[in-house]
């Protein structure tokens, strides 16, 4: 459920009408729900209810880093899952307790490990015995023990697209689990590290829980040799990764079947849980509101050309994502079309041969689904301005992120001397 409805004929998010927004913001424009992050993240907590202990939940800020993105989850007892430093900063500046933070990512730079030393984050998840060896060697110089899982490689294939497919044996991510006893023999006794525990995530927009079931029953086995050789095991985190449904009528595991299938799969660890979700809480809290620049005939379809650009959305243009697209005041009329963007490349198209609601000229409408992985992924391609972000809140809302103009973008750049 969400809280992007129609009301007296038109597309209201929560009490506010889209239309108010892009006459008093403009378009294209990221809109998101408060009251849909709020019941997303209450709706993921309460699927973990049946775990023994409460889990450890850490928003992957990747998904939508916006400050006040963060904010609101903090304040529903969120923490982060940060794979950067930019992102751990803006953890920080979100006001989520140090301890509350996971620093995941296969490419941690030295001072990215010192940041989070620094910081006094809750856990490193490391990703090969060379990164734990350098982090060991940062903690002990500085007096410091890191907190640290060990990511395993569980080699399955969670059924997604290859692109965010990360838990075959043959992906950059984790080590092999097979390699999990020797570099806990090895790492564990080094003075800088806690190595307390196992961290995985196989992938995103999972449609099956059988992945990653298969993937917790193989974490369980390490879980239990890596204790009969003597390691003290308290913290195991299960990363990231449930789907969410991008087209009307797509049904997904559901939370709540996602935490009986994890209360299932960990029977017994005794161990504090941890997770990693992103797309989950943010995907369909928000949407993407664009404007019809003008309606082109095509040779076959109409081509509805909307002010949102590739550079806005990635997805469907990186990984051919479907989002559904919905007219802002629908007439009832419906058109077969192609919807693309400004951008002078063909993989600026959203969708191909899709029936919509009829749009024409100045119209608006909206990219569904387009709080996790949108803002975050957009560039300034065609110099093109940074998109503007918005949180509703009833019948207030906030800019919660400025447009940046073209014109700031270009300010940051220099012509040297020599090419004067
Ligand atoms: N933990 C780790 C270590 C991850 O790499 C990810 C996502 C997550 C958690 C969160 O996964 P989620 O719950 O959101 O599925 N840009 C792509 C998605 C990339 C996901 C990368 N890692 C997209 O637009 O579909």
């Amino acid at each position: 459920m969400d809280h992007f409805h129609i009301r007296d004929g038109q597309m209201h998010v929560e009490d506010v009408p889209l239309s108010r927004l892009a006459a008093e913001v403009g378009t294209p424009l990221y809109v998101y729900s408060r009251a849909t992050f709020e019941r997303h993240a209450r709706v993921f907590r309460e699927g973990l209810a049946g775990l023994d202990r409460p889990p450890q939940l850490a928003f992957a800020v990747k998904a939508n880093p916006n400050l006040a993105v963060l904010g609101l989850l903090r304040r529903e007892g969120y923490g982060a899952d940060v794979v950067s430093g930019g992102e751990l900063a803006r953890a920080l500046k979100a006001g989520m307790p140090a301890p509350d933070i996971v620093f995941s990512g296969v490419g941690k730079t030295t001072s990215e490990l010192q940041q989070g030393l620094d910081a006094g984050i809750g856990q490193f998840n490391i990703e090969s015995g060379e990164e734990g060896r350098e982090l060991a060697a940062i903690a002990a110089a500085r007096g410091q023990v890191a907190h640290c899982a060990l990511r395993v490689n569980p080699d399955v294939d969670a059924g997604t697209h290859d692109k965010i497919s990360t838990g075959r044996a043959d992906t950059k991510f984790g080590v092999p689990i097979g390699h999990a006893p020797q570099l806990f023999a090895e790492l564990s006794r080094l003075p800088g590290l806690d190595l307390r525990g196992l961290a995985v995530h196989i992938g995103s927009q999972l449609s099956e829980l059988d992945p990653l079931e298969a993937a917790f029953a193989k974490l369980g086995d390490m879980l239990a040799k890596l204790r009969g050789a003597g390691h003290a095991i308290t913290h195991m985190d299960l990363g990231g990764g449930l789907g969410v449904p991008y087209r009307r009528g797509e049904t997904l595991p559901e939370p709540a079947q996602y935490g009986a299938m994890v209360a299932r799969a960990t029977r017994g660890w005794d161990v504090q849980l941890m997770f990693e979700p992103g797309r989950v809480i943010a995907g369909n809290a928000g949407v993407l509101l664009t404007r019809v620049i003008r309606v082109k005939r095509g040779l076959h379809n109409p081509f509805v050309i909307v002010d949102a650009a590739m550079n806005d959305l990635a997805r469907p243009a990186l990984y051919g994502a479907w989002h559904d697209f919905d007219a802002v005041s629908p007439t009832g009329e419906r058109m077969l079309a192609n919807i693309v963007g400004p951008i002078c490349e063909t993989g600026d198209t959203f969708a191909t041969d899709r029936e919509i609601d009829a749009l024409g000229q100045d119209d608006l409408a909206v990219f569904r689904t387009a709080g996790a992985y949108g803002a975050t992924m957009a560039s300034s391609y065609n110099s093109r301005g940074f998109v503007a972000e918005v949180m509703v809140d009833g019948a207030d809302y906030a800019v919660v992120a400025e447009r940046i103009a073209p014109d700031a973008i270009a300010d940051a750049e220099r012509v040297p001397d020599f090419l004067r």
